[in-house]
């Protein structure tokens, strides 16, 4: 699909004016075997969810999506999947930008402007018995018009950043294509091409930062992402391996 503007074939749109989160909804549509390629979106949510329990405030004019995918790959490879969320959303904000604007990626699935959350990203999956992937959801949020005040992260929006009015369906066509474009290189490279591009953009890399984990923070320097995705923490010759967590500025 090259014609950016609109959504891929690849995608069956189901379309919602308020919906409690498109995550919620794509799984009950998941659990009832809906296909590879459903795409849940809403004008507005009313119980939207962000990573680690927090709720993400989703009023009319923002961007709140969900897409799901079947691929035959191993539940913990198929989160490397976030990261193509992250490009999708950063290749669909870029041209509306000024050029001075900053948009980085901040680890696991952040996008950032100037240093600001623009856009956060849900993974959501279930496995078979056997423990092979039945179904991932990809629900991608994107602040186009507002934002909330006061998180830990401050927040903007793409206006707020500078950015080109966009409508919120003209957004979903742009981040769904460029998604494809990231899934399907996935499907035939791997994650080697993701893993590159992300960190051309990568939020602190080199530098000190703070890591809230589930049972504790570690400080150190952020040196990079593994061949998995995950974020290597380096604190003189140790370096570790974190694969969840909340990445900060370090403590001064
Ligand atoms: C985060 O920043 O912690 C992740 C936020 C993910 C928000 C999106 S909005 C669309 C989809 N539906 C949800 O309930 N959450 C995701």
């Amino acid at each position: 699909m090259s014609d950016g503007n609109r959504l891929p074939a690849f995608f069956r749109l189901e379309r919602f004016e308020e919906l409690d989160s498109t995550n919620e909804e794509l799984k009950r549509r998941a659990t009832r075997g809906v296909g590879e390629g459903t795409l849940v979106w809403a004008g507005a949510q009313t119980g939207g969810r962000g990573r680690r329990g927090r709720s993400f405030v989703s009023p009319p004019g923002n961007l709140y999506m969900s897409m799901l995918l079947r691929p035959e790959r191993a539940p913990a490879r198929a989160a490397q999947l976030g990261f193509a969320g992250a490009l999708a959303v950063g290749e669909a904000a870029l041209p509306l930008l000024p050029p001075a604007a900053d948009l980085a990626y901040k680890w696991p699935n952040d996008v950032l402007i100037d240093g600001r959350k623009t856009s956060g990203i849900l993974l959501e999956s279930q496995a078979t018995a056997s423990g092979a992937l039945d179904w991932l959801i990809v629900g991608i949020g994107v602040n186009l018009v507002s934002f909330p005040p006061g998180l830990e992260t401050p927040a903007t929006s793409l206006t707020a950043s500078g950015a080109a009015p966009v409508a919120p369906e003209t957004m979903l066509a742009k981040v769904a294509g460029r998604f494809l474009f990231w899934y399907e290189r996935w499907l035939g490279e791997g994650f080697a091409p993701l893993r590159q591009a992300w960190l051309a953009r990568a939020h602190g890399l080199g530098q000190p930062i703070r890591v809230r984990l589930g049972d504790g923070e570690s400080e150190g320097r952020f040196a990079g992402l593994d061949e998995e995705g995950a974020l290597l923490l380096e604190s003189g010759p140790v370096r570790r391996r974190i694969t969840a967590g909340d990445v900060f500025p370090a403590a001064r």
